[in-house]
């Protein structure tokens, strides 16, 4: 693999962060580099790629970051290229800066770019590659599992493992209480955590986005519990949940951001309500960024290495405007537009609801 130095590839980190985004840098770049390319990796994601924050990868740098959680890259999940929000004379203006990053690609001279981010990160490396011929290569980040084309982010087995660790040490003590405890858990407008932390864990009920619940239901079924002799309960409730006829809870606003509304507050209010209902005390526990932080399973180690492979040997191929996905067990690409143009939801008929059903899961419907 000795030779002359050929292309030079850039790698970027976008939107909330999720464990292993270092495993995937480290195999794009290893891959790129062991064919004797230049790799940069650009800080901050798409705000670097506007202001020029370039930092050359080599092995020295890449080395001890398999395991580590976060990206040594940063990120953000406010920026956008083509809506890029600017003070100006105190007030906030969203300015275009393509042209920005046009130039700052062909400054070092970047052949391609790995774009590895959530369903925001990737619609705008989509558009980048349509509108303006820039060569990209997605690779689908996120603990929230809801980027279309693919059967599996990476981050979301770290999230789930995390959660259902959470539900196991709730039943301990909702049990010595005799509380309902609620555990309120991230995936925006996606129910995957909540459905596998939930079934994973043994919830008696899971609340998902894509099934709106009545609440009357799920205290029926912890009514239900009681009778039988089981005076604890637990529910999870994914932050997207809401009730049949209700809005979703936001939390905060963040004006600068490409998406601004942020999640949260659902599982406090499931908690409320039920206490209201059945008359038992009721805890909710938010479970929070702990989900997204620190080292990423074995699972996501691998997932993360496949896919960042998978995409320097796409660059290598000449192969671009491409998103690797994991397919029946195998990575493969698929149209980087597809996967940049929403975000994929839990089917209703879904084989994991079917589960969760018979073995007694409340769905609050
Ligand atoms: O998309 C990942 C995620 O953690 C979601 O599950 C959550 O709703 C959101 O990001 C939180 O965003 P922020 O980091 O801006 O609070």
């Amino acid at each position: 693999m000795m030779g002359k130095e050929q292309k030079t590839f850039a790698v970027l980190t976008g939107g909330g962060d999720c464990p292993g985004l270092n495993a995937v840098i480290r195999g794009a770049a290893k891959t790129l580099l062991n064919h004797n390319c230049k790799v940069y990796g650009v800080l901050d994601g798409f705000n670097g790629l506007v202001h020029g924050k370039f930092w050359e990868l080599n092995y020295a740098n890449l080395s001890g970051v398999l395991p580590r959680g976060g990206t040594i890259l940063g990120t953000t999940n406010r920026d956008n290229p083509f809506h890029m929000a600017v003070q100006k004379d105190g007030k906030l203006e969203f300015c275009d800066m393509r042209d920005k990053v046009l130039a700052n690609l062909q400054k070092y001279n970047i052949e391609a770019l790995i774009d590895i981010g959530g369903d925001g990160t990737l619609a705008i490396g989509a558009k980048l590659a349509r509108e303006c011929g820039v060569k990209v290569v997605g690779c689908p980040k996120t603990i929230d599992n809801d980027i279309i084309g693919t059967e599996r982010t990476f981050g979301f087995d770290t999230a789930v493992a995390m959660a259902m660790d959470a539900v196991d040490r709730l039943h301990t003590t909702a049990e010595s209480h005799h509380r309902v405890m609620v555990l309120e858990v991230m995936g925006r407008y996606a129910g995957w955590i909540a459905l596998y932390c939930g079934i994973a864990g043994g919830a008696d009920a899971i609340l998902i986005p894509e099934i709106p619940y009545n609440i009357e239901s799920v205290a029926q079924k912890i009514n239900q519990r009681r009778a039988d002799g089981k005076q604890f309960s637990i529910v999870v409730v994914a932050e997207g949940a809401k009730p049949v006829g209700g809005t979703i809870s936001v939390s905060r606003v963040v004006k600068d951001s490409f998406e601004p509304l942020r999640l949260g507050g659902a599982g406090n209010k499931v908690a409320e309500d039920l206490e209201k209902i059945t008359g038992v005390e009721c805890r909710c526990t938010v479970l929070g960024y702990l989900q997204r932080g620190g080292s990423p399973t074995a699972f996501d180690r691998m997932l993360s290495t496949r896919y960042g492979v998978a995409a320097a040997e796409a660059c290598l191929r000449g192969e671009y405007n491409v998103m690797m996905s994991l397919q029946n067990d195998k990575i493969v690409p698929v149209d980087l537009q597809i996967a940049g143009s929403g975000s994929r939801n839990v089917p209703l008929d879904s084989e994991l609801i079917r589960t969760g059903r018979q073995i007694g899961i409340s769905f609050g419907d």
